[in-house]
């Protein structure tokens, strides 16, 4: 299994390129699902989600062309086997984005319930209230949702909570079905933003996406389209936060300040200096970072899958940061591993009270999940000596070429087998 060992304890300076944003082209892709015609993206981030999305959409009957420009070309001239079976939903939870479209262009899905996760539990109930309000019936059995409709009808839909993938799965769905759907209490985040973009240029109807009432008004069917996806942000806010523990200059080209101004103000808090352009972001650091205390909510707040990253930041800062998570339950393993390099963290219910100290020791950490990976990886940045991360398979899911990128920014940082 790879490890990344890091050096820790110099500065970071030069000049990296954001990648398309992992959440966006997730959802897209499944956006193949709702035509026969070829839908053709561009920014698609070269990640092992990205290919196990492509795998399911491959079994399912859609013939996905990855070129290594960062393109992707999808097609779906017929629905095989409308089924996402569990060695797959399991490595990726993602995978239940196929039943919201599946639903509205064959009128049937099979799905397998995604089961425990490392970072709390993630019940689908809210996928499925709206897909039931839209007429669908679905049956739990032996492990697997069982989704039914004749056609998808349109319906006023208010989500209990906000939900990010649920908000595109019922948006997926309501695009195709029969009559206005109104999503109330859905998720603002860009993503959604983003799906509702592709969608619009397939030929859908939808109004109010990035606020938290979406309107769609379903279509007899959708064309293909070019859509090109979003920056990034959560890689953006990595490379930002690692920057700021480490210290150093770095600029971000290719990236989408917009959607980060919560990391960005959090990062001001800290000390760093930070400009923008329409499409860059230029971060600089001097001395020990201040403690920010911060909570996580749902966009624009500030990001759960920023926290990991922030709580190493807080590690060496100087001062006491009460970090709060509120989206997920089990969302601190990190945590401990951190204090395994000497940082001081008490766990209290959902804060976490991260006292920093001056520095961290290198030490063999293991990654529990793919931000908490992130986290570990900004620590051993500044960690005095080597640090050894185990399990990396999880930063690879969401991470593009992670440790090129900070090799290229000064970083000592290698991927050992
Ligand atoms: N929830 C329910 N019922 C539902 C759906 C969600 O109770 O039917 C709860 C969840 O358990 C959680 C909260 O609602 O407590 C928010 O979960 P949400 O559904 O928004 O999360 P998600 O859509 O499964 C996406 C991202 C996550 C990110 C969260 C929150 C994708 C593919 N994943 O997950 O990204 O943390 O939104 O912003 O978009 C990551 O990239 O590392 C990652 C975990």
């Amino acid at each position: 299994m790879d490890k990344l060992r890091i050096t820790g304890g110099r500065p970071l300076e030069g000049e990296v390129r954001i990648s398309g944003a992992k959440n966006a082209a997730l959802p897209i892709m499944c956006a193949a699902l709702l035509t026969a015609r070829p839908l053709s993206l561009a920014n698609v981030p070269r990640l092992r989600d990205v290919r196990t999305m492509a795998k399911l959409l491959g079994q399912i009957g859609v013939e996905a062309d990855e070129r290594a420009d960062g393109s992707m070309v999808l097609a779906t001239s017929a629905i095989r086997e409308p089924v996402a079976p569990y060695e797959l939903v399991k490595t990726m939870r993602a995978s239940v984005l196929v039943l919201g479209p599946l639903l509205a262009r064959c009128g049937q899905a099979r799905v397998s319930l995604p089961g425990g996760c490392a970072i709390g539990s993630r019940p689908v109930d809210q996928h499925l209230k709206g897909l039931q309000a839209m007429g669908a019936t679905i049956a739990i059995e032996h492990g697997y949702m069982n989704a039914r409709a004749e056609r998808l009808r349109g319906a006023r839909i208010v989500m209990d909570l906000v939900t990010v993938t649920g908000t595109e799965n019922l948006m997926l769905a309501a695009s195709l079905a029969e009559g206005t759907t109104v999503l109330e209490n859905a998720a603002r985040e860009p993503e959604v933003v983003d799906l509702a973009r592709c969608l619009a240029a397939m030929g859908a109807h939808i109004e109010g996406a990035g606020s938290s009432v979406i309107r769609i008004e379903g279509v007899r069917s959708l064309s293909g389209a070019a859509h090109r996806v979003i920056p990034d942000r959560i890689e953006t806010g990595t490379f930002l936060a690692a920057a700021a523990a480490a210290g150093g200059r770095v600029r971000l080209s290719g990236a989408a300040p917009d959607s980060l101004d919560a990391t960005l103000g959090k990062l001001r808090e800290a000390g760093a200096t930070i400009s923008t352009q329409p499409d860059a972001i230029e971060i600089e650091m001097a001395g020990r970072a201040n403690a920010v205390s911060l909570r996580t909510a749902p966009y624009p707040g500030f990001a759960t899958d920023m926290q990991a990253q922030f709580m190493a930041l807080a590690a060496t800062a100087r001062g006491t940061a009460m970090i709060t998570e509120t989206i997920f339950d089990n969302r601190f393993q990190h945590a401990l591993e951190l204090q395994r390099l000497g940082a001081d963290i008490t766990l209290r219910g959902d804060t976490a009270v991260v006292k920093g100290v001056e520095r961290l020791q290198g030490a063999k950490v293991m990654a529990t999940d793919l931000r908490a990976s992130a986290g570990l990886v900004i620590a051993g940045l500044v960690a005095q000596g080597e640090t050894l991360v185990d399990r990396i398979y999880h930063l690879d899911r969401g991470y593009e070429a992670l440790e090129r990128k900070l090799g290229a920014l000064g970083a000592r940082i290698q991927r050992v087998k």
